[in-house]
């Protein structure tokens, strides 16, 4: 039993590194870049770069939904503090998870917008799942 829950949470924390280190890179390593390509180029390389990962984003969802529910229901009895910080986690883990959806439909000219979005709240909830811990 420990171990499955330490492959639990190492599945949820490597999803968690998929989603917000996805949007990161995306938002502030492709998007820049390809600023650099002539419009129609870029609008295709985009839409591209938004298939491609649209499969990891959806895995990663399901996963995360998975793993989080596991780590929940096996965690022992938590503080009303817990649930508090724990309900705010799951309204931004919402956000996150529709809006990356939507960042990754094609030919979306508020892409950059979303995942900046999406990497606020991704932030946040690594903070607030730290914050878990000590609650
Ligand atoms: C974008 C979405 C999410 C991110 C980025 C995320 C991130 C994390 C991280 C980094 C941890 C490890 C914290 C630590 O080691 O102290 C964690 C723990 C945890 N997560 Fe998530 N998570 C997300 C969604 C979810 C969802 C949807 C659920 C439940 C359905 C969930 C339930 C949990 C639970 C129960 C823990 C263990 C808390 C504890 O007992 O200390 N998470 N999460």
């Amino acid at each position: 039993m420990e171990l499955l829950r330490i492959l639990m949470m190492a599945l949820h924390i490597l999803c968690a590194a998929i989603l917000v280190g996805g949007a990161l890179a995306w938002r502030f390593g492709s998007t820049p870049g390809i600023q650099l390509l002539e419009a129609e180029t870029r609008r295709k390389v985009d839409n591209a770069i938004a298939a491609a990962w649209r499969p990891a984003v959806l895995t990663a969802i399901v996963a995360i939904l998975l793993t989080g529910i596991f780590n929940l229901v096996t965690g022992g009895p938590r503080t009303p503090r817990f649930h508090m910080v724990f309900g705010i986690k799951m309204l931004l883990a919402l956000h996150v998870f529709a809006v990356t959806v939507l960042a990754t439909r094609a030919d979306n000219p508020r892409r950059a917008r979303q995942l900046t979005g999406v990497v606020i709240s991704g932030v946040v909830i690594v903070i607030l799942s730290v914050v878990l811990r000590w609650v």
